[in-house]
């Protein structure tokens, strides 16, 4: 079944660019959405006044990239919550709240409590989902299923990517509903999503390099991750890649956050991953991530850089710069997040560890 690849996690990274692709299968013409899949949710889109996405593990740091595109296309307010923190929030619900959940076995108990809570309390429910039929899907309002295919290794990787390309696609579609975006920009963003399965294909081309890191690093004891805007939930994915595969030590932080705490963990040595911003970035963050990486460096990190191909203000300041292919801002994620998949399941190999099925760990966890 694993078709000649090492692990299923193996395989499951190389099948990205496909997950993707058929996600986006049908649901994208005369660039415009078309999701029949809403069903009765579709008439009240226009109504909701907000919207709270819910999930756990990598399917949350999903729902933090879905955040920055709707909050971006549709201008409704979002906040994502962890599933298991959700109910005992006494959170704020109405008809007008839209409660997204993400899981890719739709039958996280976690988060399948957290819909029933969500609809008992009369919040209108939608969820992201990968597995025909489960559970959150068929208690939610509407489902738009991911179709990145039955992932069978513990760590997900092409859920996640699909996790992404669906909420996008539903963020350009309710901002088409509540007419917040021209139609033009919709088509670019369009474009940009379609893109993304030949620009994977790229980036698994850096597999080979990440492998011979990895293999020098299987002594590490500790990797940071930084990132920044929609760097930051990359950078958290590839710290809890690390954890559940190699059993490292490894944490995400915002890169703004450096200076107020996590600076004084940096010692000679120190592996960081950096998730550096295009330099095209409107907003100049390509600056600060360099600044903040100069400040590192002067502190003796090692820097791992994944970034934007001919990035050339990096070069002098990485130990190794991992190339991404030219994307806009919000598409990033979908590709800065390869490398560092890549990367935790070869370093947990080097380790001699299986990388499908992590020790402590199961794929779905049907118990609160
Ligand atoms: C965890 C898995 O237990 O559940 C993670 O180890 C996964 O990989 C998380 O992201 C959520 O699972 P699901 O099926 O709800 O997406």
């Amino acid at each position: 079944e694993k078709g000649g690849w090492s692990s299923f996690m193996a395989k499951e990274i190389s099948e990205q660019p496909e997950a993707v692709l058929k996600t986006l299968l049908g649901r994208v013409e005369n660039k415009k959405v078309v999701l029949p899949d809403l069903g009765v949710l579709a008439e009240h889109l226009e109504a909701i006044d907000r919207i709270v996405i819910i999930a756990c593990g990598t399917a949350s740091y999903a729902g933090m990239l879905g955040k920055y595109a709707l909050e971006k296309w549709a201008r409704i307010p979002v906040e994502v919550q962890l599933s298991h923190e959700f109910r005992y929030e006494d959170p704020v619900l109405t008809p007008n709240t839209l409660v997204i959940s993400i899981s890719q076995s739709g039958e996280t108990m976690d988060t399948l409590m957290a819909v029933k809570y969500a609809i008992e309390a009369g919040a209108r429910t939608l969820s992201i989902c990968n597995t025909q039929g489960a559970t959150i899907a068929r208690e939610s309002d509407a489902v738009i299923y991911t179709h990145a295919g039955p992932e069978v290794a513990v760590a997900s990787t092409k859920a996640f990517v699909a996790q992404i390309a669906a909420l996008y696609l539903f963020g350009l579609h309710l901002a088409s509903v509540r007419d917040t975006l021209p139609a033009a920009e919709i088509a670019a963003a369009l474009d940009e999503l379609q893109a993304i399965p030949a620009k994977l294909e790229k980036v698994l081309l850096t597999a080979p390099r990440i492998r011979e890191l990895a293999g020098w690093m299987s002594d590490t004891r500790a990797v940071l991750f930084l990132g920044r805007h929609v760097g930051y939930p990359v950078a958290l994915e590839g710290a809890l890649k690390l954890k559940e595969l190699a059993y490292i030590h490894a944490e995400g932080f915002a890169a703004g956050e450096l200076k107020h705490g996590p600076i004084a963990l940096i010692e000679p040595g120190q592996p960081v991953f950096v998730v550096v911003p295009s330099p095209r970035d409107p907003n100049s963050l390509h600056a600060k991530v360099v600044s903040n990486i100069q400040e590192i460096r002067a502190r003796g990190a090692r820097i791992l850089a994944v970034a934007e191909q001919g990035d050339a203000a990096v070069l002098p300041f990485a130990d190794e710069v991992i190339p991404i292919p030219l994307a806009g801002a919000l598409f990033e994620p979908l590709l800065a997040v390869v490398p560092l998949q890549i990367f935790a399941m070869e370093l947990a190999t080097a380790k001699g560890l299986d990388v499908d099925q992590p020790r402590n760990l199961a794929k779905s966890v049907t118990v609160e």
